[in-house]
C-alpha cells in the first residue's frame, strides 16, 4: 500500500446565528464528511476541522431582534449544531467555534504578521452611518439592491444572490436594518488588507489550478481579473475579536471582520486539535508539510472568500500550504428559491433529524448533492429516493440474502462450492464498483461514486434473480450455498462502498455478517468471507418512509 497522505478537510464553518437547513447539510457537511471517511478507509490521515463562526452581523443582528445579548444566541445555536453533527454522524476531529482564546491569538498573530510583511495598513474610508440610530452600519446593517444581479436583499458586504463581495457604497437604494432610515456616508479609520498586491500571483496561481470544478475555478478568475480592492478588515462593532492591543489606538468600538478571522479558524482549530491531542506540534504536517493536501468544503456563496482572500493570506503569512480544491456546491432550492437560514427558506436540519433516519436523511442528500449545478429538493424527492432507491435496492438485498441465509444456512455463512462465471463476474463488477466509486469520491465526484455502488447493488439484485436460490435450495443445496455465498461477498464489498454515505447502517451490516472488529480495519476493498462465521439474526436495515412522517 503506498505511503498514507495527510488530508486536511477543511469546512466552512456555520454561523451560529439561526438553525442550519438542508442547503448547508448538502452544500458542505455531508460532502466533507463523505469525503473524509473515505479517506480514512483508504489508510490517510484526515484532519477535518471546523466549528461555530460566532461573530459578525449575522448573531448580532440576530440578537437585536430577539433583544438578547449576542453571547445567548450563539450558545443557543452551536448547541443545536453539536446536536445536528452527533445525529448525523459528521465525524468531525474537532468542531470548535471562533469565541476561544486559542483563536483570537491565531487571529492575531496572522494579523501582526500580515502587519509586518506590509500588507495591513490602517486607511481613512467612508461607511454608512444610520443618523437615526447614530451609528455605523457594517454588513448586514444595510440592505438594498445588488448592481450586479438585480437582486433587492442584497447586503452591505455581500449579495446572497450571485454571490458578489460588495463594498457599502456599491448597493443601489441602501436602507438602515436597525431604524429604516437611508444611510449617509459617514469618515472613519479602519485597518485594509492590501489584495491588490497579490493579484498577478494570485491571478497565475488560480489559472493553474487542475481539477478545479469549472464554476469555481471561473468565478474565482473572474472575481480576481476584475481587480482585487483593498479591504478594510475591520468594523465599527462591538461584537467580534478586538485588534490586537497595539493596534487598538485606532479605537475602542473596533472589531476584526469576521471573514478575515472565521477563515483563519481552519489553521486555529488545526492547532487547537494539535494541543488536545498531547502534541502541540501535530498541526504542521497538514499545513506545513509540501505532499499535504488541503480540501475546503463549502457552498457556492463562499467562493471569493476561499478561493481568493484566504489564499491571499495564506500567501501574505508565508509557509502555509494553499488550497489544494475547494470544491464548493452549488445551491439546493426548495421549489425554485435558494434555501436560507437568515429568510426562512428550508427546512432546518434538527427538523429533519427528529423524522428520519439518518443514513436515510444522508442517502437522499447525497444522492442530489449540487455539484455542479442547482438541484431542488423537495420533501417528495426525499421520500422517493429513499423508498424506491435505498430501501428498494439496498435495504431488501441485505434483508432478503440475510434472511434466506438464516433459512438455509442454519445461521452460518454457506460454504461455496466451485465458483461459476456469474459468481465470478459479480464479485469482479463489485470490485470495479468500489475502485470506481474510489477515484470518483478523490475527484470529490461524490454523487457519481454513490451511483456507483448503487449499481453494484442492482447488479447484485440481478444475479439473484438469475440464479435464484429460492428455487435451488431444494434440489440443489450446494448451488444454493453457492449463491448466497457470492451474495453475502458482494454485500460485504459494497457495505464498505456505501460506508462513506451511510455510516450507522453499514457499521449493521458489517455485524450482521458476523464480521467483528471495525468496519474500517478491512480498508476500502471487499473483504473475503469465512464459511461457517455465525451470523447474528437478521433484521431490517431501513423503514420506509410514509409520507405523514414528513407532513
Ligand atoms: N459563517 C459563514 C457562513 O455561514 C461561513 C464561514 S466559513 C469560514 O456563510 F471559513 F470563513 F469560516
Ligand atoms: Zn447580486
Amino acid at each position: 500500500m503506498s505511503e498514507p497522505r495527510h488530508i486536511l478537510v477543511a469546512v466552512a464553518w456555520p454561523y451560529a446565528s439561526g438553525s442550519r437547513h438542508l442547503g448547508h447539510l448538502a452544500g458542505a457537511y455531508l460532502p466533507a464528511d463523505i469525503f473524509a471517511r473515505y479517506h480514512r478507509l483508504q489508510g490517510n490521515r484526515v484532519l477535518m476541522v471546523s466549528g461555530s463562526d460566532t461573530h459578525g452581523t449575522p448573531i448580532t443582528v440576530r440578537a437585536d431582534q430577539e433583544g438578547v445579548e449576542p453571547g445567548e444566541i450563539v450558545a443557543r445555536y452551536h448547541a443545536e449544531f453539536l446536536d445536528n453533527w452527533e445525529q448525523l454522524g459528521i465525524s468531525w476531529d474537532l468542531y470548535t467555534a471562533t469565541d476561544t482564546d486559542n483563536h483570537r491569538e491565531v487571529t492575531w498573530d496572522v494579523f501582526r504578521r500580515l502587519h509586518e510583511h506590509g500588507y495591513i495598513a490602517a486607511q481613512p474610508t467612508l461607511q454608512f452611518f444610520d443618523p437615526e440610530a447614530d451609528r455605523f452600519l457594517p454588513d448586514r446593517y444595510v440592505e438594498g439592491t445588488c448592481p450586479h444581479c438585480g437582486y433587492s436583499e442584497a447586503r452591505g458586504d455581500q449579495c446572497d444572490n450571485c454571490g458578489r463581495q460588495l463594498d457599502p457604497e456599491d448597493l443601489i437604494d441602501p436602507h438602515s436594518r436597525i431604524s429604516g432610515a437611508v444611510p449617509i456616508m459617514r469618515e472613519t479609520e479602519h485597518y485594509f488588507l492590501r489584495l491588490s498586491a497579490f493579484q498577478d500571483r494570485l491571478l497565475g496561481w488560480l489559472e493553474s489550478r487542475q481539477g478545479w470544478r469549472r464554476h469555481v475555478q471561473n468565478m474565482a478568475i473572474g472575481f480576481t481579473k476584475e481587480g482585487l480592492l483593498d479591504r478594510a478588515i475591520t468594523r465599527d462593532l462591538t461584537w467580534g475579536i478586538p485588534l490586537p492591543p497595539e493596534f487598538a489606538h485606532l479605537g475602542e468600538d473596533k472589531r476584526i471582520y469576521v471573514w478575515f478571522e472565521a477563515v483563519i479558524g481552519y489553521l486555529s482549530a488545526s492547532k487547537e486539535w494539535a494541543r488536545r491531542n498531547g502534541d502541540i506540534n501535530a498541526w504542521r504536517q497538514w499545513w506545513e508539510n509540501a505532499d499535504a493536501q488541503a480540501y475546503y468544503f463549502i457552498g457556492k456563496d463562499n467562493i471569493v472568500f476561499h478561493a481568493v482572500i484566504w489564499p491571499c493570506q495564506l500567501m501574505g503569512y508565508e509557509g502555509l500550504n494553499l488550497p489544494t480544491d475547494v470544491p464548493a456546491n452549488q445551491f439546493v432550492t426548495f421549489k425554485g428559491e435558494k434555501g436560507s437560514a437568515s429568510r426562512g427558506v428550508g427546512r432546518s436540519i434538527t427538523w429533519y433529524t427528529e423524522r428520519l433516519q439518518p443514513d436515510a436523511l444522508r442517502y437522499a442528500i447525497a444522492s442530489v448533492l449540487p455539484e455542479h449545478n442547482d438541484t431542488d429538493l423537495s420533501d417528495d424527492e426525499i421520500v422517493r429516493r429513499v423508498n424506491e432507491e435505498l430501501v428498494a435496492t439496498w435495504g431488501n438485498l441485505v434483508n432478503r440474502v440475510l434472511s434466506m441465509t438464516a433459512k438455509t444456512g442454519g445461521g452460518r455463512i454457506p460454504s461455496p462450492g466451485a465458483l461459476d462465471s456469474d459468481d465470478r463476474a459479480l464479485l469482479a463488477g463489485v470490485d470495479t464498483a468500489l475502485a470506481e466509486a474510489g477515484s470518483q469520491i478523490e475527484a470529490v465526484e461524490l454523487r457519481a461514486a454513490l451511483r456507483s455502488v448503487m449499481e453494484g447493488a442492482q447488479e447484485v439484485n440481478a444475479y439473484l434473480n438469475h440464479k435464484a436460490p429460492w428455487k435451488t435450495a431444494d434440489g440443489d443445496p450446494e448451488r444454493t450455498a453457492t449463491t448466497l455465498y457470492v451474495a453475502l461477498s458482494a454485500i460485504n464489498g459494497l457495505k464498505t462502498g456505501f460506508s462513506p454515505f451511510l455510516p450507522f447502517t453499514s457499521a449493521r451490516v458489517h455485524s450482521l455478517l458476523g464480521q467483528t472488529g471495525s468496519l474500517g480495519d478491512g480498508g476500502w476493498q471487499r473483504v473475503a468471507l469465512q464459511p461457517g462465521t455465525s451470523l447474528p439474526p437478521p433484521e431490517p436495515l431501513f423503514a420506509k418512509i410514509e409520507p405523514v412522517d414528513l407532513a
